[in-house]
């Protein structure tokens, strides 16, 4: 939609509505009193009262301005002596003066003035939209304290195909002194009297075992708060993302739901609060556990983005919403086919030899891979040598070769990969130092510390973090990788990890006043890398590894392509953890590698077969090494690998459907759809069943057309077939209707069928 026609759509919208005021030109961008911000099938519907801007509706769209004016809640919620408050659209401390009595003492936006007042009332201007792309409506709501020149301007922009949501704020300090920001975040909004019941879903989990889902309701009077004080891995303990079911509880198809996600790699917390009059906030943001944020006089500062949705057919369509958000506007290029890959972490962790390395790439190769990527252990020089005794002991920081194992440096491995034609990665660590190492020797200053103490250390006994507050750090990596990557013309992929949690807190570039920024500048530096890396190699991929799945936010997919979901690669564990990661991430962002058995973390001994049906539902890829493969389990991989590559379009880019969950079954299945609907591809994997019990349902397939008929086709079979319809052609009505007929036997028995459209 172009401006014009966007702002016509708008006035069109306001037209009727009680106290809009529009100025009846579609060339001036103002909407006066009230907004209805739509997509395509949801309404954020805005209206400024007493100055303030408040929120009348979120959910289900609607059309008529004047029916939501009539309609919208008109009381500050409460009508008792409790706690009044209005339904902000940014809820700030100290607010909500309406009544002349009534103080806010919640709200997401806590700033103590340059004078040591304490509070925030905000008055807003008239809604405004700005251009964006199209498809986009850009809302801004320019707001500032009623007294005091401290401003804020909130941003909004709508997704109109996805139904996402994306806001930000923008603070300013007009004032003639730093203020402080005792609580920061990017998103505080208020909803009265949605409903008399909630729940809230979310990740919980932490190495080995990332992104586990719980649920637990909201009940009247609690606050129910999720967070991660990491400062790195921020996905760690929690995931920055949540689905709240308003009303009666939802399920993948049924019920009230709104979904958010918080774009931040930093310190988080999100919070949903019931209070005792039913009224509910939702604040997500940046977290201030370190204390309050100095802005100085003069300055301004942008808060994380925080992206919501919402869903009245359940949290399925959550899921897809923000994926195809995801895809089409957060990931840098999120359309993008991920290549099949070989990492060479379990295969050979740190002993490796040029001729290791090769092999690997030969076998690789064979199998139908498209890229290698070397993994920890190639760097540091003389005693800070990365090498097989040292290991995790030396070297993070000093981002040079390391010439006695790789003689022919990773110029030699790239033009190795490039005569199989595959292409080439590496791994980096670009956040972190050994105290063992030059770098640090040379800069000691240079990491997160606090004076008169002792730097706390973790992984090796000699890892941490470099203070990325600080730019003579980052322009010391951003030089060391530059000098590097710009060697190796055939780049095509970093795995950038990040094992650490800041240990310390405190920063000798920030002074006395500022060192609660930390945190937060930490995280602003962290992107300012990465953007300049990724401006300058746009050709080359980046994974997000923390410790495996720490690292899981669309802060960091902003400049990555995926993420390395969990360090636990055991393919059962794995349906749990990309389960949980599926909720938001789309498969695309999510890598899952077919290991070796025993698996190196849980010890279990799962088929091959299974391992494949499971990294195949995301971004498959490898971590073994292919000489331990038989030639039996090779030939098998070929033919996976093959299938894989005609099913990604669909299992990367199309919508995800959630069959059954592993929570509470023995067996799990899931679904993706093409955008045509004219492709789809099932996977179901057994977990442990018993005998004569657990018989699988026939799957009630999801999303395909109902006017089409379906071939199916099971894939990756090894002897057995799992549906008795193998090979039919059968209507997608009738598939959705009855299900797919399918049978598994035995623990980890799986399958994967794909459904081609005559
Ligand atoms: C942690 C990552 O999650 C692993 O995949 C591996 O890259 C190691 N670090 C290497 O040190």
């Amino acid at each position: 939609m172009n401006e014009k026609i966007m702002l016509a759509a708008l006035a069109a919208c306001l037209a009727g509505f009680a106290g809009a005021a529009t100025d009846g030109s579609a060339s001036r961008p103002y909407h006066g009193d009230a907004f209805l911000l739509q997509t395509k099938s949801t309404t954020l519907a805005l209206r400024r009262e007493n100055g303030a801007w408040n929120v009348a509706h979120y959910g289900a769209r609607v059309e008529s301005a004047a029916d939501v004016a009539a309609l919208a809640w008109n009381r500050w919620t409460g009508g008792h002596k409790y706690e009044q408050r209005r339904p902000a659209a940014y809820a700030a401390y100290g607010g909500d003066r309406a009544n002349g009595y009534s103080f806010n003492k919640w709200g997401g936006l806590q700033v103590t003035h340059a004078d040591g007042n304490l509070s925030l009332t905000l008055v807003g201007e008239e809604a405004r939209t700005v251009p964006d792309a199209p498809g986009v409506t850009h809302l801004v709501l320019k707001q500032r304290d009623s007294v005091r020149p401290f401003f804020v301007t909130q941003h909004f922009r709508a997704y109109e195909a996805c139904d996402v949501i994306e806001t930000w704020v923008e603070l300013e300090n007009g004032e003639k002194g730093a203020v402080r920001l005792g609580r920061m975040d990017s998103f505080a909004m208020d909803f009265p009297l949605l409903a008399d019941a909630f729940r809230f879903q979310y990740a919980t989990g932490q190495w080995g075992v990332e992104a586990q889902l719980r649920e637990t309701p909201v009940e009247r009077g609690q606050t129910v708060t999720i967070g991660s004080r990491s400062g790195v891995r921020d996905a760690f303990g929690n995931n920055a993302s949540f689905m709240l079911t308003i009303g009666a509880a939802s399920t993948e198809t049924t019920g009230r739901v709104i979904g958010g996600v918080l774009c931040w790699s930093g310190t988080w917390n999100i919070g949903v609060q019931r209070d005792p009059c039913d009224f509910v906030e939702i604040r997500a943001g940046a977290d201030t556990s370190a204390g309050a944020y100095v802005l100085d006089a003069g300055k301004s500062i942008t808060l994380p983005k925080f992206a919501f949705t919402y869903s009245d057919s359940g949290k399925g369509q959550i899921s897809r919403n923000i994926h195809r958000w995801a895809r089409d506007w957060q990931m840098p290029a999120g359309h993008k086919l991920r290549p099949v890959l070989l990492n060479s972490w379990e295969g050979s962790y740190f002993s490796f030899t040029e001729q290791v390395l090769h092999d690997m790439m030969d076998g690789v190769k064979e199998m139908g891979g498209e890229l290698f990527v070397l993994d920890d252990g190639w760097f540091g020089t003389g005693k800070y040598a990365r090498d097989n005794v040292h290991r995790d002991k030396v070297g993070l920081g000093d981002w040079v070769v390391n010439p006695e194992k790789l003689p022919n440096g990773l110029v030699g491995l790239s033009d190795e990969a490039k005569k199989r034609g595959l292409k080439f990665g590496f791994w980096v660590e670009p956040e972190m130092v050994n105290t063992n190492s030059w770098i640090f020797e040379a800069h000691p200053d240079w990491v997160i510390r606090e004076e008169g103490r002792p730097v706390n250390v973790g992984r090796g006994g000699s890892q941490t973090v470099l203070d990325y507050s600080n730019p003579a750090v980052r322009d010391n990596i951003f030089g060391q990788l530059d000098a590097l990557y710009s060697k190796i013309p055939d780049l095509s992929y970093i795995k950038w990890d990040a094992n650490a949690d800041f240990f310390n807190m405190g920063s000798t570039y920030l002074d006395a006043a500022h060192q609660a920024n930390l945190p937060f500048d930490y995280t602003v530096g962290l992107y300012d890398l990465l953007a300049k890396l990724r401006a300058k190699y746009p050709q080359v991929d980046i994974q997000a590894c923390s410790s495996g799945g720490g690292r899981v936010d669309y802060g960091f997919l902003r400049y990555a392509d995926e993420v390395w979901a969990s360090d636990d690669t055991d393919a059962r564990e794995r349906v749990f953890i990309q389960w949980g990661e599926g909720q938001f991430f789309p498969a695309c962002a999510i890598a899952a590698h077919v290991t070796d058995v025993p698996n190196h973390q849980t010890k279990r001994i799962t088929p091959l077969k299974f391992r494949f049906d499971v990294a195949m539902s995301a971004r498959l890829g490898f971590e073994l090494h292919p000489k331990n493969m038989s030639a039996e389990d090779l030939a098998f991989a070929k033919k996976c690998v093959s299938a894989y590559k005609r099913i990604r379009p669909t299992v990367q880019q199309g919508d995800l459907y959630r069959l059954i969950s592993p929570y509470g079954n023995k067996y799990a299945a899931l679904m993706y759809v093409n955008g045509d609907a004219s492709h789809a591809v099932v996977f179901l994997w057994g977990l442990a069943r018993g005998v004569m019990s657990d018989y699988v349902p026939p799957l009630a397939l999801q999303g395909l057309d109902a006017g089409k008929s379906y071939t199916v086709k099971e894939i990756n079979v090894v002897k057995d077939k799992h549906s008795r319809v193998n090979g039919k052609t059968l209507s997608g009505k009738t598939l959705m209707a009855m299900g797919l007929p399918v049978r598994l036997r035995g623990d980890y028995d799986s399958a994967v069928f794909e459904l081609t459209a005559k």
